[in-house]
């Protein structure tokens, strides 16, 4: 009997084990190259430094080159390599240009996480055609075109991660921000068609749709309207960056490996709807 006891601990302390070294396996992305878009400030900089932090080489790319290298500054303060990029998600030449860098200084890219965005809370009544181009430019188009230029390397390599932020306003809508509701359900349906388009190359790409997040747009909200947010979230806190970091930490590692084409919802159950 007591043989038979301790053989069963023998066997939990060995599956404990084997669970670990998948897990260390599935964080530890040692060699592998990420672009973050948006990587300045707010979410896509907690991603950059959660990615490094857990062995990627990171490439920060945004518009704002200052915010981008205080990200490199907090990833190497960590003792983790990272790198610097301009990035301009409209530009097409900004993008060729961009993609030809990373491959000419990394070699490859094997996961890409397109998290710029931009948007503001206006009611759709009194926005106009300019303010709608913007956010489309922004927040679709320029993430179809960043996919558009990093996917045939991925495809040559047969693996990678592409993961997409996108937002609570394109999977059930938000007021004041109808155009971006729309952008990001755009979103939503390209991650789910690149998915099957790209699943036989041994590529996975899935969304991340944070609900409202504590970053810079978060704190211009007035007072009262944060605190009234923050009573109709059932976990009753707002978000934060490495909430939503976490989430697309996941889908860009081997603990995902048999998951392409799903959106993800972070928003402390403020959205339960599929
Ligand atoms: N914060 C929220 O509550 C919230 C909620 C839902 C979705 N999101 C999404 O999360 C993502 C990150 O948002 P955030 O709250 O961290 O915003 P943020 O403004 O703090 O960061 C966005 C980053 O994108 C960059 N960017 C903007 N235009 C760009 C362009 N043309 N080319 C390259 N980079 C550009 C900005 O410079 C900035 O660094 C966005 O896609 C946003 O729509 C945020």
């Amino acid at each position: 009997m007591m043989l038979v006891y301790y053989s069963y601990i023998g066997l939990s302390v060995l599956h404990r084990r084997r669970q670990e070294s998948v897990l260390l396996s599935a964080t530890r992305r040692s060699g592998a190259i990420a672009v973050v878009t948006g990587g300045a400030n707010g979410i896509g900089r907690a991603v950059a430094v959660t990615l490094a932090r857990e062995g990627a080489r990171v490439v920060v790319a945004d518009v704002d080159h200052a915010g981008a290298r205080e990200t490199v500054a907090m990833i190497e303060e960590g003792g983790f390599p990272a790198r610097a990029a301009s990035l301009d998600v409209t530009n097409e030449a900004s993008i060729a240009q961009f993609y030809l860098d990373v491959i000419a200084e990394e070699g490859r890219c094997d996961v890409l996480v397109n998290n710029a965005g931009w948007g503001e809370v206006r009611a759709f009544i009194d926005s106009d055609r300019a303010l709608w181009d913007r956010i489309m430019a922004i927040n679709l188009m320029g993430l179809i075109s960043v996919t558009h230029a990093f996917l045939p390397n991925m495809v040559a390599l047969g693996s990678g991660r592409i993961v997409n932020v996108s937002s609570d306003a394109g999977r059930v809508g938000s007021s004041g921000e109808t155009v971006l509701a729309g952008a990001k359900g755009g979103v939503i349906a390209f991650t789910k068609s690149i998915a099957r388009e790209t699943a036989r190359y041994g590529i996975s790409c899935n969304c991340v749709s944070p609900g409202p997040t504590d970053t810079r747009a978060f704190r211009e909200i007035p007072q009262h309207l944060q605190d009234a947010l923050i009573r109709s979230i059932p976990l009753r806190r707002i978000g934060s960056p490495d909430d939503v970091a976490n989430a697309v930490s996941f889908f860009a590692s081997s603990r995902s490996s048999y998951i392409t084409g799903q959106v993800l919802s972070v928003s402390g159950g403020l959205t339960m709807s599929d």
